[in-house]
């Protein structure tokens, strides 16, 4: 789904017009924060949920384009967490959380690396939790998922 800044950019100093962002889980919370902040700045956004309706609020209220051509930045934002201690979690939670968490962002990423390096400058974003560093204790496995994201790397990928 699509949204397009309807407003002129929020500061005059710089903008993001011309730019393409593919934020993951944009419909709520800090995912639809930031599909908010981008828009203000001009971007062209695309995001999506699980859940349909939600998702097609976003494309209401937007001007879908319903493709793109590149994106400029992805935000890896969809997250889920399950509180439960380690010993409490079954394999299907820890199935669920590591899918969510650390392999769609993977996946996604790699599968749009063609749009990105046809935007000539692109950005991937991993939105990551203090639990990554330390581990809260209601559910360390959630901090497992988020570590995992948080390994610091030079690579540049062309
Ligand atoms: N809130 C915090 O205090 C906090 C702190 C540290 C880090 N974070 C991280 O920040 C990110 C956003 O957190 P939040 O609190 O804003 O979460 P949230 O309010 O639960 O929103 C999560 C968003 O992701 C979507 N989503 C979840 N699973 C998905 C899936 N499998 N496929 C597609 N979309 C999916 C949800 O929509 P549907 O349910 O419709 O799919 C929703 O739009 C997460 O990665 C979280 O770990 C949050």
């Amino acid at each position: 789904m699509a949204l397009e800044a309807e407003k002129s950019c929020r500061y005059g100093r710089w903008s993001l017009k011309r730019m393409t962002a593919l934020v993951t889980g944009g419909t709520r919370g800090i995912g639809y924060a930031i599909v908010e902040e981008l828009a203000g700045f001009g971007a062209v956004i695309h995001t999506f949920s699980r859940n349909q309706q939600n998702s097609m609020n976003a494309y209401k209220n937007g001007k879908g384009k319903g493709y793109c051509e590149w994106i400029s930045m992805q935000v890896n934002n969809a997250g889920i967490l399950i509180h439960k201690q380690t010993t409490e979690y079954t394999a299907e939670d820890f199935s669920n959380l590591m899918s969510t968490n650390f392999e769609a962002p993977f996946h996604l990423s790699q599968l749009a690396h063609p749009l990105l390096k046809a935007s000539g400058n692109g950005n991937v974003v991993f939105i990551s939790s203090t639990a990554g560093i330390i581990a809260a204790p209601s559910s360390p496995p959630f901090a497992l998922t988020k570590g995992t994201l948080n390994t610091k790397s030079d690579i540049e990928y062309t």
